[in-house]
């Protein structure tokens, strides 16, 4: 087997970065070296106490590092209590974490982890991009330090989740993202485009609870709230697989069909948050069709391997 993959994630959990992170740390493709926390779903607050109580209840210490409180320009918007629930994880909650975070801000563990592996880390966002963003202003050599940067954002060729331009992630910090999608790196962009294909549903968590019964029960709770806004706003029974589709494709592209541009960011008026196929700038891997069943069941067989408590 191929040497695991060095990853950092950089999360909003949510519930679908729960899903994400219980992912990776069943994945064994997957070095889970650290993850660094953004607002978005939740406050940053929130989001550092769900990711540290995440690692404590599947047993694993991993650095956790807090990141941004709120975007880099524009005023932030309200969280989406309505999507993952005011705590974030819906109905199942977490004992407090006894465990702190990182000393560091997140961007600057991100920068100090990329400096000292170089070509080696995989930077997986699946949150608004701010902490990306102040990386790289920070320590523009990192663009080319990374091995890859796999974004869970975007609405290239489909309609937002917000409204109808804009995705979530890019929506909360449009110039966060700008700035981390016009560079010159190796950026996948994993954008609504594939992931609203990808539909998860009670099934597909229930082999969990025999192998990993604790993280199982879990995440089949926090999935409930999350199932249930799919149905009353989309009439699906399940949800959609965006953050652990990201995961999924930082690992192996098999599955994606890709086509590459650069991409604008709109940073104005009503279509803001928009991301655009544009004529100039930094060439991104746009994520444009997937072989859904293909992800469900690594997703699937993967949080069933037992690999968690
Ligand atoms: O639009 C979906 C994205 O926004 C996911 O990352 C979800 O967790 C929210 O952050
Ligand atoms: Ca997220």
């Amino acid at each position: 087997m191929n040497q695991p993959i060095p990853m950092i994630i950089d999360t909003d959990p949510g519930i679908d970065d729960a899903m994400a992170i219980l992912y990776a740390l069943s994945d064994p493709a997957v070095d889970l070296v650290g993850l660094t926390t953004v607002f978005g779903n939740v406050p940053v607050t929130t989001a550092t106490r769900n990711t540290l109580a995440l690692l404590e209840l599947a047993g694993v210490d991993i650095p956790v590092a807090a990141g941004a409180a709120r975007p880099m320009v524009q005023e932030p918007h309200p969280h989406p209590d309505f999507v993952h629930g005011v705590e974030g994880f819906g109905e199942a909650h977490l004992p407090p974490p006894a465990r702190k975070t990182d000393p560091r801000p997140a961007h600057e563990f991100i920068i100090d982890m990329v400096r000292a592996r170089p070509g080696e880390i995989t930077l997986v966002p699946v949150g608004p991009l701010t902490n990306i963003a102040m990386a790289l202003k920070a320590a523009p050599d990192i663009a080319e330090k990374v091995a890859r940067v796999v974004v869970m954002g975007g609405a290239v060729r489909c309609k937002g989740n917000v409204n109808e331009y804009a995705e979530a992630n890019i929506w909360q910090d449009p110039h966060a993202a700008q700035a981390v999608l016009s560079a010159d790196w190796p950026l996948t962009l994993v954008g609504l485009d594939i992931t609203e294909r990808i539909v998860c549903t009670a099934a597909d968590l229930a082999p969990m609870m025999q192998r990993s019964p604790i993280c199982g029960a879990f995440l089949t709770k926090a999935a409930e709230f999350y199932f249930a806004f799919h149905k009353e706003t989309e009439g699906i029974d399940g949800c959609h697989l965006h953050d652990p589709t990201a995961v999924i494709a930082a690992l192996d592209m098999a599955p994606f069909g890709v086509e590459t541009a650069p991409l604008t960011v709109t940073l104005e008026g009503e279509a803001i948050g928009r991301t655009r196929e544009g004529e100039r700038g930094a060439p991104v891997g746009i994520c444009l069709s997937a072989d859904a069943d293909a992800v469900l069941a690594r997703f699937r067989d993967r949080l069933a391997s037992g690999r968690l408590p």
